[in-house]
């Protein structure tokens, strides 16, 4: 069986950091608060001159490199992304063009923090059917640009940074498993900008600049993370006729401790097994997942034939899973 085998992941994060202590001089929040309600310390922001397709290219790059795969060997390249450079054209061909990827079709998935698993699901599918056999997966954002600095609510979540690995067309029992993905646009209004879109050209916008900022009703995008994480990771356990104790280590979406906990412990994956390295970074959406696992990769915690799961949720709604076979 052909199956969509990682070869190579790579990562990027700005050198700036914002602190909790930072934040506590602009909005009314505490290091106190931030730590207990989120498990985050610090974020990545961008410098000005620093773009998303910059961030992307790092991470790219990086893991061509791991799977010394050459910039004309491949033949589509995903980017998962709230964040482009610009409106027109993708971030995709912004990086296409940087890294000389010249056979490469490119595309931009926009599906919030569930940005990459969705590219990640596509790449897969694209590679059982036969149709590519070297793909680019790539979550990258640059949320600081749609980050409403005045809403204490939301600001001391959000960061920047990139995630990519290369898939590739192999033989055998090792690679994607099993994937799912989900949406639930009755719900987009609990996290959304509500404008700046194409109903609200520049010439129409009403001067009211947090409407062109995320919007989150965050308490009750918490209960849909962690019941809908839970149950797109049960469906690529059962999928992949595998069970909960299978799981060598869980990915999640970095994003919240406290959701990341309840997740972990309704899945019967014990938290020893869970991959964090949101202190460091907070929420990246897409980015969230391949950073972590890219990071995970590089410390050595990956190792030949685990199992590994990766699971994210974002507006949209939108959530999905992957399970991996390493
Ligand atoms: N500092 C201090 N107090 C705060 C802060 C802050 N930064 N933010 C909120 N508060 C206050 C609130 O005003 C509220 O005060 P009140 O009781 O006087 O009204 C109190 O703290 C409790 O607020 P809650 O919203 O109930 O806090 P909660 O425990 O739910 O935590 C949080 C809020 C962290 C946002 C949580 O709900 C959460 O993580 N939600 C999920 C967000 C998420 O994961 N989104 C994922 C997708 S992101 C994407 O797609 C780009």
């Amino acid at each position: 069986m052909i199956r969509a085998k990682i070869t190579g992941t790579g990562s990027f994060v700005p050198s700036r950091r914002l602190t909790n202590s930072d934040l506590e001089k602009i909005v009314d929040t505490s290091d106190e608060w931030i730590t207990s309600r989120t498990g985050i310390s610090e974020r990545r922001i961008c410098a000005e001159n620093e773009s998303q397709s910059d961030m992307s290219c790092q991470a790219v790059a990086a893991a061509m490199e791991m799977a010394g795969a050459k910039p004309e060997e491949i033949d589509l390249l995903l980017i998962g992304t709230v964040t482009p450079d610009f409106r027109l054209p993708s971030s995709s061909c912004i990086v296409q063009q940087k890294l000389g990827l010249i056979n490469a079709a490119t595309m931009d998935i926009v599906a919030a923090c569930a940005g990459f698993l969705h590219s990640l699901s596509i790449a897969d599918a694209y590679i059982k059917i036969g149709q590519y056999k070297k793909i680019v997966v790539v979550g990258a954002e640059k949320l600081s640009s749609i980050t409403d600095y005045t809403d204490r609510n939301s600001c001391v979540l959000f960061g920047d940074g990139a995630g990519a690995v290369l898939v590739e067309a192999v033989e055998g029992d090792k690679g994607v498993l099993s994937t799912f993905m989900k949406s639930d646009g009755n719900l987009a209004e609990l996290l959304w900008i509500p404008e700046g879109g194409s109903n609200t050209p520049p010439d129409k916008l009403n001067g009211d600049a947090s409407k062109t900022f995320i919007n989150m009703a965050g308490k009750e995008v918490y209960k849909h993370a962690v019941r809908q994480m839970v149950d797109a990771s049960k469906r690529v356990i059962e999928g992949a006729g595998l069970k909960p104790e299978d799981v060598t280590m869980m990915v999640p979406h970095q994003a919240n401790i406290r959701i990341i906990e309840s997740v972990a412990k309704k899945l019967g994956v014990s938290m020893d097994k869970v991959f964090l390295n949101l202190p460091k970074y907070g929420n990246t959406s897409a980015a969230s997942v391949p950073l972590a696992f890219d990071e995970a990769n590089r410390e050595g915690k990956i190792k030949d034939g685990d199992i590994i799961l990766m699971t994210a949720f974002g507006g949209g709604l939108t959530w999905a899973s992957a399970l991996v076979r390493m």
